[in-house]
């Protein structure tokens, strides 16, 4: 089989690099991939965001299978257009990706098939939405527990979590008003804040059948202790001690199925990764958001424990026959990944500084460094992105995991380079 990977992050590089040992697949590329995707598979220069020259380029190869890593080409309906021309594709259609292209769209769906979530008010204006607060919160300096969202796509940045009146009005102001995040703030949502610990649980659909993988954690805040701005995610590990046997059938029981079930009956049948984030509070889970795709780092230590082959199920969600393949095996070992970013990410930062260390770092037992935001330049490996490197890696505990990963980015180098300390220390706590 030739098969297509659309994408240029740690996400991509990581299904490159499994795609690529599949016994049946002959061929990869990576549209446009990274200094990483380049060691697993033949980079082809079109943008994630090129539909027609994707699917040109999918139809010239005669690929057999395209698959969608990033949530905006999936949004912008590449699956679509690629199946018009015949291709096969794994990823939602737009109408699909919906779930996670508008976070209106996701909560009145969650809402109205009954499956638990935060409360929540919605505003398509900026003065609407500040009377709410100060209607709420009379108070001027009053203690003000909301997060307050942009509807559209805004990489993991637009969710603004506030502690008081002051930031969620300061909140509303940027996302509609200043605009920084565009027109993924043409609506915005206040909700209440929930408190718990955060899970992902990812499962791969064909719209009938779930298959759903082991639950992960990500660590969206910049700064340890899950303080500063929210990022894309700074690092991740699976299996996680917080979702047992029996909150994952709850979560399937109370929300895979049901948004499965209700995406059907809305004439939107999900094909493709269902990722649920979610919190897990004293009154059970709920669910803060969907993604429509892999998560990103969330991917790294997944493939990194999937044993079986992925390809089998990637193309038996384009065939609708998910019921046919095998559930994949995965290793008993848990694995874990440390997100090395630029200086100034999620802010602006610098790109085009020399990496070192890489070789070195490839050498720690158990660990495999998948690129991000990384390019080739006169042969040397630079950044090219705000998170740069997902050093990810796998041990008989989640503490020899970090270990290893955290051993493996002492040897890392470059100008600015900077990681979170403390991925995994959440469940460590937990366990305790
Ligand atoms: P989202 O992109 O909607 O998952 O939001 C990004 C992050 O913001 C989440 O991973 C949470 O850490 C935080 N967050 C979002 N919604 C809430 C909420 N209702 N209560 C508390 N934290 C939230
Ligand atoms: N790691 C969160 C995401 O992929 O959106």
């Amino acid at each position: 089989m030739k098969i297509l990977i659309v994408g240029s992050g740690g996400r991509e590089h990581a299904l490159a690099w499994k795609i690529a040992a599949s016994p049946r697949v002959s061929k990869v590329f990576v549209a446009p991939g990274n200094a990483g995707t380049a060691i697993e598979a033949t980079n082809v220069p079109i943008a994630a965001t090129d539909k027609a020259g994707l699917v040109r380029f999918a139809k010239e190869q005669s690929i057999d299978l395209v698959v969608v890593g990033p949530e905006a080409p999936l949004v912008a309906g590449l699956v679509d257009d690629l199946q018009a021309a015949g291709i096969a594709a794994f990823g939602p259609t737009a109408a699909a990706a919906e779930l996670e292209g508008s976070k209106v769209f996701c909560k009145n769906l969650l809402h109205t098939a009954n499956i638990p979530t935060a409360a929540y008010q919605t505003f398509r204006r900026a003065e609407d939405a500040s009377r709410y607060i100060k209607e709420l919160y009379p108070e001027t300096d009053a203690p003000a527990p909301v997060v307050v969202k942009a509807d559209g796509l805004a990489s993991g940045k637009g969710v603004i979590v506030c502690e008081t009146r002051r930031e969620a009005l300061d909140a509303i102001d940027r996302i509609a008003s200043k605009r920084e995040f565009g027109e993924a703030g043409n609506s915005l949502i206040i909700e209440e804040r929930l408190i718990g610990q955060e899970a992902s649980v990812l499962a791969i659909t064909d719209g009938s059948t779930i298959l759903t993988l082991p639950a992960a954690q990500d660590h969206k805040p910049a700064y340890d202790g899950d303080r500063g701005p929210n990022t894309g995610g700074m690092g991740a590990y699976s299996p996680t001690p917080l979702v047992d046997d029996a909150m994952m059938a709850r979560i399937e029981a109370d929300v895979l199925v049901p948004v499965v079930h209700a995406m059907k009956r809305a004439r939107r049948p999900f094909r493709g990764v269902l990722y649920a984030g979610l919190m897990l509070t004293n009154a059970g889970p709920k669910v803060l958001e969907f993604n429509t795709r892999f998560g990103d780092p969330e991917c790294q230590p997944l493939l990194m424990r999937w044993e079986s082959d992925l390809v089998d199920v990637l193309e038996a969600v384009g065939r609708g026959r998910l019921d046919q393949v095998d559930a994949p095996t995965w290793s008993p070992q848990p694995s874990l990944c440390v997100v090395m970013a630029s200086e100034g990410y999620p802010g602006d930062y610098e790109t085009g500084r020399v990496i070192t260390g890489l070789d070195r770092a490839a050498e720690v037992e158990g660990v495999k460094v998948f690129h991000a935001g990384t390019t080739l330049r006169d042969g040397q490996v630079v950044t090219d992105g705000g998170r740069v490197l997902g050093v990810t890696a796998m041990a008989d505990t989640i503490s020899g995991a970090k270990l290893r990963a955290y051993q493996a980015v002492k040897e890392i180098r470059w100008p600015g380079a900077w990681c979170r300390k403390d991925i995994s220390d959440k469940a460590l706590a937990w366990a305790r």
